[in-house]
C-alpha cells in the first residue's frame, strides 16, 4: 500500500503546512519555514486530526508537516489523512514514539519522512528541503515507472556538427514530444548549448563543480536555465585561463540527478573529456557519433568505436554523419563504411543556408529550420532514440564488428586514387610485386 501521496499534478496549492502538537516543536519549525521562504502563519497548532479537519475543507498543501504526538493509532489515523490529501502532498511526519516499527509502516504507508522530537532545526531543515527536492521531480506515471534515456553526442573531431545534433535533439525531445529534457553541455570553457538558444550559460555548472555536495534534485531545479517548458539547460563558459579541477564525480551526480528529474538527457559530450572521465558514458543509453566523411574522422570514429565497445558495452551506439555533401566527400559512404566497420545510421546532408538561419534565429538548428532536408533528418534520429528504449534488442545488438577495428584500418586504400598520383602507387606496387 505504498502510495496515498502518489506524485500527482500540482494546482493552486499552498507550498507547505503544518499541524503541530507543541509550542516548544513550533519555536524550532517557524525559524527554518521562514529561511525556506514560506509563511510562519502556515505552522498551525494542532495534531493529526486537526490536519484532517483542515484539508477536508480546504486543498492541501505541496509539503505537510503532520504531528502525531496526539494521535492513539498512528497508522489507522494517517490513512485518514490520506482520503483528505490531494495527490502530490509529500507528507513529513512528527512524533515521539522512537519505533523503527512505527517508522518503517510509515514510511511503507507513503510518508516521505518521520522526524523524532524534541525538533531540531538543522533535522527539520534538511527533511524539509528533501522533501522540496521530491516535490520539484517530474511525476511518476500511474504504474510508477519512469523511463530515462541518457542520449551522450561525441563528435569524431572537433567542428563536426555535434553540438548542433544534441541542441536540436534537445529540442524535439522538449518541445516536439514534450519531454522533461536536460541539455547537459560538457563542453566547459567553449560550449554552445546555451549560445544556441541565444541564453546565458549562468553560473549552473561551475558551482557543481566546485561544489559537487550541494548537488541534489533542489540544486538542480535553481542553477539550470530554462529553454522552454520542457528544456532546462546545465552549462558553462569557464574562463579559458582556468583549468578543469575536478574528479570528475560531480558529473556523475549530475547525471544521476537528471536521471530523477527528466525523462531524456541529452549530453554534449566533447571527445577529450572521455580521457579524463571514462565513466561519463557509464550509463548513457544511446551514444551518437557524429563524424564527417573524412579520412581523420574515419580513423576517430574507428578508434572511439572500438574505445566505445569497451567501455559502453551497454549503450546502443549509432553513427551519424553530418555535412554530407552529395558527391563530395573525401572518403565515400561505402569506403567509410567497410573501414569503420559500422553502418552509418543517419546521413546529415551539408546546409549552409539553414545553419546560418539557426545563428541569425537564436534557435537550435532544427528549430530554425522545419522543412530543411538535414532537419528531417535530425527528427528521424530522434525517433530512433526514443524507439531505442523500447527495443531491448537494439541495444548490444548493433553494428559494431568484434574484430580489432584498427587492424582493419587501411587509410590509404579509402583516399581516391587520381592520375600522376594512381599512376605512381600502381607503379610502385608493380615493381615491389617484381622484387618479391
Ligand atoms: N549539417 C550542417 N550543415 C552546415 N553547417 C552545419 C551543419 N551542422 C553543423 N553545422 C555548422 O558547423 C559548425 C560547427 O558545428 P558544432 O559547433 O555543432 O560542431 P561541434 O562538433 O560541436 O564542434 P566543437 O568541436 O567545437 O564542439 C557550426 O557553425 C554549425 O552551424
Ligand atoms: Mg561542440
Amino acid at each position: 500500500m505504498n502510495a496515498p501521496w502518489k506524485v500527482g499534478p500540482q494546482g493552486n496549492r499552498d507550498s507547505f503546512a503544518a499541524f503541530i502538537c507543541d509550542e516548544t516543536s513550533l519555536d524550532v519549525l517557524r525559524p527554518v519555514v521562514i529561511e525556506l521562504g514560506w509563511q510562519p502563519e502556515k505552522c498551525k497548532k494542532g495534531g493529526l486530526r486537526n490536519a484532517v479537519q483542515s484539508l477536508s475543507i480546504t486543498a492541501s498543501p505541496n509539503i505537510l508537516m503532520v504531528d502525531l504526538s496526539e494521535s492513539g493509532d498512528p497508522l489507522n489515523d494517517i490513512n485518514a489523512l490520506a482520503e483528505v490529501c490531494e495527490p502530490g502532498t509529500i507528507v513529513i511526519a512528527i512524533g515521539q514514539v522512537n519505533d523503527v516499527r512505527l517508522y518503517r509502516d510509515l514510511i511503507a504507508s507513503g510518508i516521505h519522512d518521520y522526524l523524532l522530537k524534541p525538533l531540531s532545526p538543522a533535522q527539520v531543515r534538511d527533511s524539509l528541503v528533501m522533501a522540496q527536492a521530491v516535490f520539484a521531480q517530474p511525476k511518476h506515471d500511474a504504474a510508477g515507472t519512469k523511463r530515462h534515456i541518457t542520449t551522450a553526442v561525441i563528435g569524431t573531431r572537433g567542428g563536426v556538427g555535434a553540438s548542433t545534433l544534441a541542441t536540436s535533439l534537445a529540442w524535439l525531445f522538449s518541445a516536439d514530444n514534450k519531454l522533461p529534457t536536460a541539455l547537459f553541455d560538457l563542453d566547459i570553457h567553449f560550449g554552445t548549448g546555451a549560445l544556441s538558444l541565444d541564453l546565458e550559460p549562468g553560473r549552473g555548472l561551475t558551482d557543481a563543480i566546485e561544489n559537487p555536495s550541494r548537488i541534489d534534485g533542489l540544486f538542480i531545479e535553481r542553477a539550470m536555465i530554462r529553454a522552454n517548458d520542457n528544456l532546462a539547460i546545465l552549462s558553462a563558459e569557464a574562463p579559458i585561463n582556468s583549468p578543469l579541477m575536478t574528479d570528475g564525480a560531480a558529473f556523475l551526480q549530475l547525471e544521476e540527478e537528471f536521471r530523477h528529474a527528466f525523462e531524456m538527457t541529452v549530453i554534449d559530450l566533447p571527445r577529450n573529456m572521455l580521457i579524463n572521465f571514462p565513466q561519463l558514458v557509464n550509463d548513457a543509453n544511446v551514444i551518437l557519433l557524429v563524424t564527417e566523411m573524412t579520412l581523420a574522422s574515419a580513423r576517430d570514429a574507428i578508434r572511439l568505436l572500438s574505445w566505445l565497445k569497451a567501455n559502453a558495452p551497454h549503450a546502443e551506439v549509432m553513427v551519424v554523419a553530418n555535412k554530407v555533401q552529395g558527391g563530395i566527400t573525401e572518403i565515400s559512404r561505402a569506403d567509410f563504411e567497410t573501414s569503420i566497420e559500422s553502418k552509418i545510421a543517419f546521413s546529415i546532408p551539408y546546409d549552409i543556408k539553414a545553419a546560418a538561419n539557426a545563428a541569425k534565429l537564436g534557435h537550435t538548428f532544427v528549430d530554425a529550420n522545419r522543412a530543411s532536408k538535414a532537419a528531417a533528418v535530425m527528427r528521424d534520429v530522434a525517433k530512433a532514440v526514443l524507439g531505442s528504449a523500447d527495443d531491448d534488442d537494439v541495444i548490444d545488438s548493433g553494428s559494431r564488428g568484434k574484430k580489432s577495428l584498427l587492424g582493419k584500418l587501411d587509410l590509404k586504400a579509402m583516399l581516391p586514387k587520381k592520375g600522376k598520383a594512381a599512376a605512381k602507387d600502381a607503379a610502385m606496387s608493380e615493381a615491389a610485386i617484381a622484387a618479391e
